[in-house]
């Protein structure tokens, strides 16, 4: 037992593991592809396809949306809308407001956050721990509620807010035109044909999606909603019913499929039980959608991604 051998060399891996050399926020983008192409396989996808899946849950606060929020802040420090002494504001079902917080606390501007009176308590812990200031709203009138309240706390005093606004504000699509695209792009050495994804402020899938298309037109961009009005799967929004953002585009898409949300459960289950993977609902929703893509063809790279881990979920019950 004193001789143990390593059966695997992991050296290299240490080599190649990441150095924090500036602060936290440097962390943020260049996250793991995962192959899921073994645990699509094993539910009936042809062999000739293969399934990966950005681990965006290893962004710095723990979600895709530290892309999102990073640019927005950095933007708006650069056009003097962010300056010293001015409140961040806006509404988030979690994971931006999360990303603000940790943000805030970095460079040192306070952040006050809208939720729905009914998100996790582990979303608002979070956003507590940073040292953001909770609001909650009406949980009976969801995100478009906190959106609404957010407006008339800026109408009414304008000039004490910088209002990010991450549904209208082109910084959040952008952000994802020069990171995840390109991320993906170079990750899959120009292989992927589909991209499968969630919309939410739909800034993942309207930057991604353009990035990918013009670097290859054939490649097919499949945003993913919820199946109707009822069925909630958090992070993402049934839009034929919802405030459309601002910077979604109604064009970009070649399909928009429909989940239903015990499908998105199903999967964010069996995720954690066949391939070790602790994702979130949405996580399980994509994962969901590429599969049911998948299942259409015959050979392909579809690339979909995991906003967030599991861990903000175990109070819906879901792993239980
Ligand atoms: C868990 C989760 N999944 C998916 C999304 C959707 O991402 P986007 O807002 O870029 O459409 C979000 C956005 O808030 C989210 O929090």
């Amino acid at each position: 037992m004193n001789n143990l051998t390593p059966v695997v060399d992991r050296s290299q891996r240490v080599v190649q593991a990441r150095k924090l050399t500036g602060t936290i926020l440097d962390q943020v983008g260049n996250t793991p592809l995962l192959d899921l192409s073994h645990f699509a396989h094993a539910l009936g996808v042809a062999p000739g396809v293969a399934i990966y899946a950005k681990a965006e849950w290893l962004n710095p606060s723990g979600s895709v949306k530290a892309h999102a929020a990073l640019r927005i802040v950095e933007e708006a420090e650069r056009t003097g809308e962010l300056a010293p002494g001015k409140i961040l504001i806006d509404s988030s079902s979690g994971n931006t407001g999360i990303a603000f917080a940790l943000i805030g606390a970095v460079k040192g501007f306070a952040v006050q956050l809208v939720m729905p009176g009914n998100v996790s308590p582990e979303r608002k812990a979070l956003v507590r721990a940073y040292g953001a200031t909770l609001i909650t709203s009406d949980p009976l009138e969801g995100s478009d509620g906190a959106i609404r309240r957010v407006r008339a706390m800026v109408a009414a005093e304008p000039e004490r807010y910088f209002y990010a606004n991450q549904y209208n504000n082109p910084a959040n699509w952008l952000a994802h035109y020069e990171s995840t695209g390109p991320e993906i792009w170079q990750q899959t050495d120009g292989a992927v044909t589909h991209f499968v994804v969630g919309l939410g402020t739909t800034g993942t899938f309207i930057g991604t999606g353009r990035y990918l298309k013009e670097q290859n037109p054939a490649i097919q961009l499949v945003s993913l909603q919820p199946a109707d009005e009822m069925s909630v799967i958090e992070g993402l929004k049934y839009l034929e019913t919802a405030i459309t953002p601002g910077i979604y585009d109604p064009t970009l898409h070649d399909q928009d499929l429909r989940v239903e949300a015990e499908a998105a459960w199903q999967i964010t289950r069996l995720l954690a039980q066949k391939a070790g993977l602790f994702v979130g609902v949405s996580a399980g929703a994509a994962v969901a959608g590429a599969i049911e893509l998948a299942k259409t063809l015959q050979q392909g790279l579809v690339v979909t991604l995991l906003p967030d881990d599991g861990s903000k979920y175990v109070s819906l019950g879901i792993f239980d």
